[in-house]
């Protein structure tokens, strides 16, 4: 929705889904998060928030002749 982009909702949704897991998990030492490589946008909410890459996934789509 253009007409929301720019008001940092993306880094506050996740904000705050941070802060509810810390309360709901406290024992939470680590968490993994995935993004397309082709959305900056998310890339650097995620960066924001100290993510780093620690591997990155090659997913294939197909459309098999099933007969
Ligand atoms: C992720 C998302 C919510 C971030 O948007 P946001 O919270 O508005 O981001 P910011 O406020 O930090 O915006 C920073 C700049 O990037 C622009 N921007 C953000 N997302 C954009 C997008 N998808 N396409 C083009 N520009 C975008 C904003 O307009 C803003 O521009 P400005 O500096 O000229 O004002 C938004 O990109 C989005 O809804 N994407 C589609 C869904 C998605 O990617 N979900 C995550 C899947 S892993």
């Amino acid at each position: 929705m253009p007409e929301h982009r720019g008001h940092r909702l993306g880094l506050a949704l996740k904000v705050a889904t941070h802060a509810a897991l810390r309360e709901q998990a406290p024992g939470l030492r680590a968490l993994a998060t995935w993004n397309s490589h082709v959305n900056p946008w998310m890339i650097a909410i995620n960066e924001q928030l100290g993510y780093r890459v620690a591997f990155r996934e090659l997913g294939l789509q197909g459309r098999p002749d099933l007969g």
